[in-house]
């Protein structure tokens, strides 16, 4: 029988880019998003530009891991003949409390939903935060709080913006720490009381794959990269260290994105691979900020690479004082890896792709269903920091049907939450392990961050809107609706 505590943190997730919109409203500056073009399966997404100097104007292919190239000078802009989903995405700008009226009557106890740090300064230099910035998360979050939804805020997801890339380089630049910490605090302090738990980087290790949209850095080297992380590390840690002193309420966790990796054949060098592969592209993030330190094997990776860890003098201090409070991560499901000179790369998924495994099914986009992905994750991270942990993404992108009477009959991802909510109950009730909730991704129809199509949806509510951005915006209930409403009222146990 499934089990789940009293105080489970069940509910849904969200980030402002692909779910907000308003992009240029209430004094809201451009972030890279709003300048990243919709694409598809099979057509990557692109970066608008224009180099001021020239007058040439174009546009840069998303390159999952490999680099991005952009002209020198390119300034990333908004141009004409381009469609940018994160616009209107699916308009909680102006929906909110209709959406949040719709995940109350879901039963949710949490919402995890992230700021746009160019909404609160549009200058990221003004020692004055905008306002109707601030203004709009403070009348969401009362809302939230209407219904008793404890609301989850990442400070960053995908949210770079656009000047934070053009005049500091991004996150390469140490000077970006301090610009983030006042953005940090500014929020810290103005949501207290209604605020408790927060995010700092939305999968931070996504920088391994998605230079612009998550460090916005237009040039990077293995040098930059590792610039980026040590000041993204930082800033989580001053950000950790602000939250504490300003209420005693606050916990602050930093978000990985986690797949479980299984070696293809018991052939040791197969099983080497994946374990080098987890620690380079997982958990040595994970190290930092939750285990408090640089592990030797990274180190031992940049002394090889000629890469330098240029922390100064009390920085690798700061980071072990102030390591994350919980760890938070994303699991869709996993990956196969062989060293194998067959391999590949022939999965879906979104941090790493590997092999297509033949015992699980896949979505339309290659992402395969693993019943147990989150019990095996559960496992890895909590016996390697002891520390809470808390699922804030997991679901399932379909292309869903809306019939003409407005139902929309998803079994398939009844089907797939399932299993999920089996999994979890299995790591709390037989591992033993502390989770504190979950927050389904997409829980209300949202833009797909990697192709921007509207037509991959994750959610319990559909909203009529196609990937050209036609549409009614309304929302219809999907089946997954009530069976996430019994499954929440019923703590876990009923999933039929
Ligand atoms: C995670 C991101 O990687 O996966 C989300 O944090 C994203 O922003 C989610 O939407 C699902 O990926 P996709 O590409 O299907 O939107």
């Amino acid at each position: 029988m499934n089990k789940f505590p009293k105080d489970f943190l069940w509910g849904g997730a969200s980030a402002a880019n692909q779910f907000e919109g308003g992009y240029n409203e209430g004094g809201k500056a451009l972030t890279i998003s709003d300048v990243t073009s919709s694409g598809s399966h099979t057509r990557p997404r692109e970066i608008t530009w224009i180099v001021p100097k020239t007058g040439e104007k174009g546009s840069t292919k998303f390159a999952m891991g490999g680099k991005m190239e952009f002209p020198e000078g390119a300034i990333p802009c908004v141009l004409e003949g381009y469609y940018y989903p994160s616009h209107q995405a699916t308009d909680f700008y102006h929906h909110y409390k209709e959406d949040i009226a719709l995940m109350a009557e879901m039963g949710f106890k949490t919402f995890r939903m992230s700021i746009a740090w160019s909404r609160i300064y549009p200058d990221l230099e003004s020692e004055t935060p905008n306002e109707e910035g601030l203004k709009f998360y403070e009348d969401v979050f009362k809302e939230l709080k209407k219904y008793d939804i404890e609301p989850l805020v990442t400070l960053s997801h995908f949210e770079i913006p656009v000047d934070l890339a053009v005049k500091y380089g991004g996150w390469a630049n140490r000077k970006v720490v301090d610009l983030f910490v006042k953005y940090a605090t500014t929020v810290l302090k103005r949501y207290k009381g209604l605020v408790k738990y927060w995010l700092t980087f939305n999968e931070i290790n996504m920088m391994e794959h998605l230079q612009a949209l998550s460090i916005g850095v237009l040039d990077v080297t293995p040098q930059k990269k590792a610039d980026a992380a040590l000041h993204q590390f930082l800033a989580s840690a001053l950000t950790v260290k602000k939250a504490h002193e300003i209420s005693d309420d606050y916990q602050v966790g930093m978000m990985l994105a986690y797949q479980p990796l299984y070696a293809e054949t018991c052939d040791p060098k197969d099983q080497l691979f994946v374990l080098n592969k987890l620690q380079r592209q997982f958990l040595w993030y994970s190290d930092v900020q939750v285990g408090g330190e640089y592990p030797n094997y990274k180190l031992k990776e940049y002394e090889r690479e000629g890469i330098q860890l240029n922390a100064q003098e009390g920085d690798l201090d700061l980071l072990k004082k102030y390591a994350c409070d919980f760890l938070s991560f994303s699991c869709y499901g996993s990956s196969v890896f062989t060293t194998h000179n067959n391999f590949i790369e022939s999965g879906g998924g979104n941090a790493v792709r590997g092999k297509k495994n033949p015992y699980l099914e896949a979505n339309a986009w290659g992402w395969e269903t693993d019943p147990h992905c989150i019990r095996i994750a559960l496992n890895t991270l909590y016996d390697r920091y002891h520390k809470p942990l808390w699922i804030v993404e997991n679901g399932i992108g379909w292309e869903d049907k809306l019939e003409e009477d407005g139902t929309i009959h998803d079994s398939y991802r009844i089907d797939y939450l399932r299993h999920n909510v089996k999994s979890m109950s299995d790591a709390i009730n037989i591992d033993g392990i502390p989770l504190m909730g979950y927050t389904m991704w997409g829980c209300i129809d949202l833009v797909s961050a990697g192709t921007g199509e509207m037509k991959k949806r994750y959610g319990f509510v559909y909203v009529d809107m196609d990937d050209e951005g036609n549409g009614t915006l309304n929302r219809y209930k999907k089946d997954s609706f009530y069976w996430y409403k019994k499954c929440i009222a019923s703590d876990g146990k009923d999933l039929d």
